[in-house]
């Protein structure tokens, strides 16, 4: 949707959207200052359903009368044609998008749009508007990040067998399934998912009804509103109601976990990238060049989803402190709750969508390569430990004795697997043939049987539950 903002237009001389309380028009710079159209007519279209259903509660309590409710409702719809085909385009004048709104639906139906905003305040309207807007982007976000999952599955089920050496403090540790380490990136994605479906409900709860923040005179039906705009439930207190912003802090943190997420899996495959690693290659769909240097082949996409995640962190360490000293209830700070909230949307959608493309077209694991790199290495030293203790060697002890094999192999420039039986035997007599079996990698991933580990049974079993969990 395009916003297209009329920015040069001026203020008017006579004050038009406040009572006549005012004698002056707002000065030039103090009108922009406090506009907020330039951002807050993104909220339109939940505006206009926002006041159809406030316009059909009015009717149907017989606050005004059915043609009326009829009137606004169908004036209201033609306000939203306009503005998806482009010819609303409300300048600063309008201060900000339900001003807007009103102003031209007067223009459009007479006088009786001059009711409109009966039983009413902007702030349990605006209320209203952020988490309608909210609740639609939650939804966008949960569906992105099944998407997200069923790539990360779909490269897992590919590679069960593939081996990736995994690491602590970025040394090389015991080698894994591959798919176990994308696996994990499931996980962490289903957490994101339940974690939005859990803020989604304390989203949907409707302050419309709690007026300015003592509630109205009118004979009002909040429940009626609710229902007509699908929420859970409303607010039992209106100064809560038109105050709170907890729900766009829960969903900053939501956001702020899921960009942690995202940025822990762009700093593995910006690493994988390097010529030090080489576990991926990069396609040209996803990568770019160089303006210098003809060889490079640059990560940008992952560097990005880095990079954008201290936005959101900033927006919610923002919304935070613009809460923290505000009296009850409305406060015009609380306008300030709208550009970071819609930057963080938008920069989770896109690094969401970034990402899933990434995986599921942008990069190739170089399963050659990392054979290589497992076998190389002494990433199967604890098996060999392990190998000792399950024949009654305290495991202290075969520790020690493993540690002290790995330093004398490394100053020959050998691997374990390079040892002879008889240089096993001389470690140790409870060495026999099936050492070398034990210590293959493959051998390695597959004995790390216990639950939610690496074994390629327990894979296979987390696999089938990933999926279960995705159809669920
Ligand atoms: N543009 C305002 C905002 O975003 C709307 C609410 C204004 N309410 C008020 N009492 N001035 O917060």
């Amino acid at each position: 949707m395009k916003i297209v903002l009329n920015t040069n237009s001026q203020p008017s001389s006579k004050p038009t959207t406040w009572s006549q309380r005012f004698e002056s028009a707002l000065h030039p710079a103090i009108a922009r200052f406090n506009a907020s159209i330039g951002f807050d007519i993104q909220l339109i279209e939940y505006d206009l359903t926002g006041s159809q259903a406030h316009a059909q509660m009015l009717a149907h309590t017989g606050i005004i009368s059915a043609e009326e409710g009829e009137t606004l409702v169908n004036g209201l719809e033609q306000i939203r044609q306009e503005y998806r085909e482009g010819t609303f385009t409300p300048g600063i004048d309008a201060e900000d998008v339900h001003f807007a709104v009103e102003r031209r639906l007067t223009e459009l139906v007479g006088d009786v749009g001059k009711k409109l905003h009966t039983a009413r305040s902007r702030n349990d309207q605006v209320g209203t508007d952020t988490r309608l807007y909210l609740r639609d982007q939650i939804q966008k976000i949960r569906d992105q990040l099944r998407d997200f999952q069923t790539v990360l599955l779909t490269l897992a089920e590919q590679n069960v067998e593939t081996l990736i050496p995994g690491y602590t403090h970025l040394q090389r540790a015991q080698p894994l399934s591959l798919a176990h380490h994308l696996l994990a990136y499931f996980e962490m994605s289903q957490r994101d998912w339940e974690r939005l479906g859990e803020i989604y409900n304390r989203v949907n709860v409707s302050p419309l009804g709690s007026g300015a923040l003592a509630g109205t005179t009118f004979p009002i039906d909040r429940h009626y509103t609710a229902k007509l705009l699908n929420f859970g439930g409303v607010y039992a207190n209106s100064l809560d109601g038109v105050s709170d912003r907890d729900f766009a802090i829960e969903f900053l943190c939501a956001a702020s976990l899921i960009m942690v997420h995202l940025s822990r899996l762009s700093e593995e495959v910006i690493l994988w990238a390097s010529e030090e690693f080489s576990f991926v290659s990069l396609k040209d769909s996803c990568s770019t060049g160089s303006s210098i240097m003809p060889q490079k082949k640059n990560p940008d996409v992952p560097e990005l989803v880095r990079g954008k995640t201290g936005r959101v962190f900033g927006h919610l360490q923002a919304m935070l402190v613009l809460m923290k000293g505000l009296p009850l209830a409305y406060n015009k700070d609380l306008q300030e709750d709208k550009e970071a909230l819609f930057d963080a949307v938008v920069t989770v959608q896109s690094c969401l969508e970034a990402m899933t493309v990434l995986l599921q077209e942008g990069m190739e694991f170089r399963t050659g390569r990392l054979l290589e790199a497992v076998s190389e290495d002494f990433s199967n030293a604890t098996d060999v430990a392990d190998y000792l203790a399950t024949k009654g060697v305290p495991f202290r002890e075969a520790y020690n004795l493993v540690g002290k094999v790995v330093k004398t192999s490394l100053a020959q420039g050998k691997l374990l697997k390079d040892l002879t039986l008889d240089e096993w035997k001389a470690l140790h007599p409870a060495f026999e043939a099936d050492i070398y079996a034990a210590i293959a990698p493959q051998q390695v991933v597959a004995a790390r049987n216990s639950y939610g580990g690496t074994g390629f049974a327990q894979v296979r079993q987390a696999l089938e539950s990933a999926k279960a969990r995705l159809a669920a």
